[in-house]
């Protein structure tokens, strides 16, 4: 990757503008997860160290554009960073187009970018309009690094200077380490809910991994390849020929025993079953416990464990001993480890095992399309900035 990095820069006395991916979940006007709060810290407190004068942007949710509302300002956003700073993180609204007052080592958040017309086209006018606020660009919302928006992509074009945060060129280093020249046996496993929308990571991964763990409802796509009942599960009759294609690619082991329910509740029976044994009123909920020792025991002797997506409805807890079983082994493990999207995330806070996993991304739709090859947009922009294209 042959970008700038802020860390190679002079900043003191310098305008920075520091699109984040600030984008988490709010509840009753406050920040309910701050771990891409957490996760941004270290880049801002570097930046107003050097003696910057930050701003810092990102979006929240999708608003329509156009259209400031409420239920999208990152006010909340602005009083948890300022608590986490342990300093004023002022909320900037009227920022287009205006020259912002700022000390040296200021920090300053500008409001949510969706509430700009021209933000998601990625609009020319508007990405220069974020340009001119700033001497430097540094681009380090990897969670965002796949849209090409103006406060992720146009603005690096019209920026005197566009260069990588330290998030984005960790996030892209681990990823690059795990995927580039991963630690054989190289082991992934793939959770949720349908094959279809991870098709393009199954395919990605099947050249790559030495074994795929399937889960959740792609896996019972998986255990109906392999000729079982599935009875009422989750599953998806038509990419039947697709899992068999990938099985024949790449191990793939299918679950020896799983635990099933006739209904999907909080109360629900959980009973455990060889996979050969589903009845047609029940559904496949989670791996059965001799599946998960069976993967424990691969993961144990894994160099390098790439993890998208729980192995059950770990949601509730009659459903989730095989995940929570897949994140110990995880944890346990001596194996280059790294973990992205938001359902891993909440498996890996609800297991407690976050400080043993090697590297936890704050990606979702980013982590994915890394994983699948894809070339992000915003990586893109830095590169064509570096090259002076
Ligand atoms: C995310 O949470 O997935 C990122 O912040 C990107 O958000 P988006 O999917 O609304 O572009
Ligand atoms: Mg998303």
């Amino acid at each position: 990757m042959n970008v700038q990095k802020m860390t190679d820069l002079a900043l003191q006395g310098q305008r920075v503008l520091i699109r984040e991916d600030l984008n988490v979940p709010i509840k009753n006007a406050s920040v309910s997860s701050d771990a891409r709060l957490r996760a941004a810290l270290p880049t801002i407190q570097a930046a107003a160290d050097a003696g910057a004068r930050v701003m810092l942007m990102s979006h929240l949710g999708r608003p329509t554009e156009g259209e400031p509302n409420d239920e999208f300002s990152l006010a909340p956003v602005a009083d948890h960073l300022g608590q986490l700073l342990g300093r004023t993180v002022r909320l900037v609204d009227d920022y287009l187009g205006s020259n912002l007052e700022l000390n040296d080592g200021d920090v300053v958040l500008l409001e949510n970018v969706r509430f700009n017309s021209g933000e998601k086209k990625d609009d020319e006018g508007l990405s220069k309009h974020y340009a001119a606020l700033c001497d430097i660009f540094v681009m380090d919302a990897f969670g965002t690094a796949h849209r090409a928006q103006a406060s992720t992509h146009g603005v690096a074009r019209f920026a005197p200077t566009a260069c990588a945060g330290p998030l984005l060129a960790n996030e892209l280093e681990a990823l690059e380490k795990a995927l580039a020249h991963p630690q054989r046996p190289m082991t992934a496993i793939v959770g949720g809910s349908k094959v279809s929308t991870k098709l393009d990571v199954l395919n990605a991964l099947s050249e790559k991994c030495d074994q795929l763990i399937v889960g959740g409802g792609i896996a019972n796509t998986f255990i109906a390849a392999a000729g079982y009942n599935v009875g009422k599960s989750l599953y998806e009759a038509d990419l039947i020929d697709q899992a068999k294609a990938l099985m024949a690619k790449v191990a793939i082991p299918v679950p020896t025993d799983v635990v099933v329910a006739t209904e999907f509740s909080e109360s629900a029976d959980a009973v455990i079953k060889p996979v050969d044994q589903v009845a047609d009123n029940e559904m496949i909920l989670d791996i059965g416990p001799q599946t998960a020792a069976n993967l424990a025991e691969l993961l144990k002797d894994a160099g390098t464990i790439l993890w998208n997506g729980p192995v059950g409805v770990f949601e509730i807890d009659q459903f989730g001993k095989g995940t929570e079983v897949i994140a110990q082994a995880i944890a346990d493990s001596q194996a280059f480890s790294i973990a992205g999207g938001g359902d891993t995330l909440a498996a890996i806070d609800k297991y407690a095992i976050a400080e043993r996993v090697s590297y936890i991304s704050t990606g979702g739709g980013a982590f994915l399309e890394y994983v699948e090859g894809k070339t992000l947009p915003a990586v893109a922009a830095l590169e064509a900035a570096a090259s002076g294209a």
